[in-house]
């Protein structure tokens, strides 16, 4: 159905019933195979090992969620490979959620300098954003502080898969969907908008996914127009750390506060409207007794960081994102309108 490419080294396949094809780019000096997973998705790793019986292969199944992301799991996992005798033309295989594809991704971006990855992402999230891009890493006390970029030779989406997830985990992936919308496709917003969460993947997923594969296709390294896709995110991750709050609810919410700013300070029309779509996926616009103070020191603690200072992602109109550096009272005004005085 769609075969997107960033690059000249990475190809996104999108389809239904795609794990009984073909998993692995065709390539002949490939002995071993080793699989990453996680509880959540044994189910879809017991398909990719089937599928790739031709060459040896294991498994290994990581901690669930952000408890793989560590350097401690990274370590286990080293040593694994080593064990099983993984050389430089194998391939890793990272079958589950983000958290299984950003570990996977730099256990291969570093085990002997770097070997083959293939992406077989399992949650929404995962398909429209984790595994797409190259970016891998692990947490160290604040989030995703080391890591590298090491682009999958193949990401295999598998829509079915998508369809049977449960619909919170729905939920959050169209966070991220909706985002790629706004900062990247007019078009993907009114589907989104006439659908909400019943909206058909085959037409969500790969939109969603090219909206990323452009924008990191122009800026692979970060430099300046990859930042359009944190759009939602810096208001989003303080909020996210400070409420517990699940990812996507928080995106949705940063989103939401972003639109506000948008239209005080570009002229952003559309900020209503895109509230509405964020409710009409189930998602927030607003917290509730989430202190403003908590939220700041999070915000400056990320700022510090980044030597760009308190620069935010705002919207001039649907699909024109313009990265800016914020007031203070503006990011209050933000905060504000999404219940955080
Ligand atoms: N590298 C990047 O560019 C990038 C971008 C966005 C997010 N991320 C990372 O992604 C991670 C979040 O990823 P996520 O939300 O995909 O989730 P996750 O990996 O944390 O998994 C969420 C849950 O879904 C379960 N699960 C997985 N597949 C399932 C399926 N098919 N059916 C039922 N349950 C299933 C898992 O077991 C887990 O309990 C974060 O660590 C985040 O930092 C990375
Ligand atoms: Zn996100």
């Amino acid at each position: 159905m769609g075969r997107l490419v960033i690059g000249e080294q990475s190809e996104i396949l999108i389809d239904r019933d795609l794990l009984r094809g073909a998993i692995l780019p065709a390539r002949s000096d490939r002995r071993k195979v080793a699989v990453f997973t996680q509880p959540g998705a044994r189910h879809i790793a017991e398909m990719v090992v089937e599928g790739v019986a031709s060459v040896d292969v294991q498994q290994m199944i990581l901690p669930d969620r952000d408890t793989a992301k560590t350097l401690a799991v990274v370590q286990t996992a080293y040593e694994w490979l080593a064990d099983m005798g993984m050389g430089r033309r194998d391939t890793i295989v990272g079958v589950g959620g983000g958290s299984v594809t950003d570990v996977a991704g730099f256990v291969a971006a570093t085990y002997l300098r770097g070997i083959e990855v293939v992406h077989v992402p399992t949650t929404l999230l995962g398909a429209v954003d984790a595994s797409i891009g190259g970016k891998t890493g692990v947490n160290l006390g604040g989030k995703n502080l080391v890591g590298s970029f090491h682009h999958p030779t193949r990401v295999l989406i598998d829509l079915d898969v998508l369809d049977r997830l449960p619909i919170e985990l729905k939920r959050e992936g169209m966070a991220e969907a909706l985002k790629a919308a706004l900062i990247g496709d007019p078009a993907l917003l009114v589907h989104l908008e006439s659908t909400g969460l019943g909206a058909d993947l085959s037409v969500v997923v790969p939109r969603a996914v090219a909206v990323k594969v452009a924008v990191v296709d122009q800026d692979f390294r970060e430099t300046g127009l990859r930042a359009t896709l944190n759009y939602g995110h810096t208001i989003g991750h303080a909020v996210e750390i400070t409420a517990g709050m699940p990812h996507g609810h928080a995106v949705a919410v940063g989103m939401a506060a972003a639109g506000r700013i948008a239209e005080e300070l570009v002229g952003f029309a559309n900020a209503g409207r895109q509230l509405k779509a964020i409710v009409g996926l189930g998602l927030p616009i607003a917290t509730e007794g989430v202190e403003r103070r908590p939220v700041l020191d999070v915000l400056t603690r990320d700022k510090k960081r980044d030597a760009s200072g308190m620069r935010m992602v705002l919207l001039r109109a649907i699909g024109e994102p313009v990265v800016l550096s914020v007031s203070g009272e503006a990011i209050d005004a933000g905060l504000a309108s999404i219940g955080i005085t």
